[in-house]
């Protein structure tokens, strides 16, 4: 298929490809599959082991090699870890050509790298998804080398919300992404269970003060969203004056709490570009 006419059929006989089905993989042709963008017979598979090509084998997907999936497919997910990105680019770089989408779900290497090994002519996506993709509310970081044009995006894009909400960002921003949206799941997880551990301590059975904890954030995240209002216009409405949210809010302030929150995702920026090194 030829991309330039996605705009007229964007997803029509398109093949798409996963180099690697491990967790992300999977999520993301689960995603696609749930949402009837494809069926099983429009995606090609390629795995390392024996066993997992049988697994697939069985539950009906298309299993072939590296090169027969860039071969028979207009987008390619790259979904290995980046410990096995050269060898599989270097197998599949002869049978990569300029029509066909490269779309690189490894963490840390640049689009720089894909295009030393494929061709600098070569349409390459680099993104960043979160572990959320498995369950339809990720989050996509996307940066598009200079080959990508406008189809290719709204291509791209339709593919990634099928698991969640897509971010175009500057590559020189994936490092930030990395730590505030990749990490910020268990940062979040962290977070929750510190409200549950305090409904213990308060008297809650266990069951109850998770529910509790996790229903605050679920409503509030709600609320703004519906009421489409900052976080800061919220919390002034909830404070009246010397009731029991303002001292809680003070004591949150003197703690520094909201410092030390944005000091551990700087943290987790700075080890994102360490480990990218
Ligand atoms: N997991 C996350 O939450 C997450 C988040 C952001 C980014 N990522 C990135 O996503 C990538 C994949 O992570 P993952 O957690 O999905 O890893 P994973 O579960 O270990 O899956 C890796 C897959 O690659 C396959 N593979 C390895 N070498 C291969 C080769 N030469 N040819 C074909 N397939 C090959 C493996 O085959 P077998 O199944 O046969 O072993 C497996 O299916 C990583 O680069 C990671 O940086 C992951």
């Amino acid at each position: 298929m030829n991309l330039k006419t996605l705009s007229y059929n964007l997803m029509d006989n398109l093949k798409v490809g996963f180099i690697g089905f491990g967790n992300m993989g999977r999520a993301i042709a689960s995603g696609l599959l749930r949402k009837k963008l494809l069926s099983k017979e429009d995606i090609l598979v390629s795995v390392k082991s024996s066993q997992h090509k049988e697994k697939l084998q069985k539950e009906g997907f298309n299993v072939l090699s590296p090169q027969e999936v860039v071969d028979k497919s207009s987008v390619v997910f790259l979904a290995v870890k980046p410990f096995a990105v050269k060898e599989v680019l270097n197998l599949i770089k002869d049978k990569f050509n300029s029509e066909k989408l490269l779309i690189t779900v490894v963490a840390g290497l640049p689009i720089s790298l894909y295009e030393k090994i494929l061709g600098e002519e070569k349409k390459i996506v680099r993104t960043m998804p979160n572990v959320n993709v498995a369950v339809g509310r990720g989050l996509w970081g996307v940066s598009y080398n200079a080959n990508i044009g406008e189809e290719d995006k709204t291509l791209v894009k339709k593919l990634l919300e099928a698991t969640g909400k897509v971010f175009e960002i500057d590559e020189s921003l994936m490092d930030a992404f990395t730590a505030l949206a990749g990490s910020g799941p268990a940062f979040v997880a962290e977070i929750i269970d510190a409200f549950a551990l305090a409904g213990v301590k308060l008297g809650f059975s266990r069951k109850q003060a998770l529910e509790i904890a996790m229903e605050t954030f679920r409503g509030t995240i709600t609320y703004l969203q519906k009421k489409n209002i900052h976080p800061l216009q919220f919390r002034d409405t909830i404070t009246s004056p010397a009731g029991t949210t303002i001292y809680g809010i003070s004591k949150l302030n003197s703690l520094g709490i909201k410092g030390g929150l944005i000091e551990v995702i700087e943290e987790a920026y700075k080890r994102s570009k360490e480990l990218g090194k």
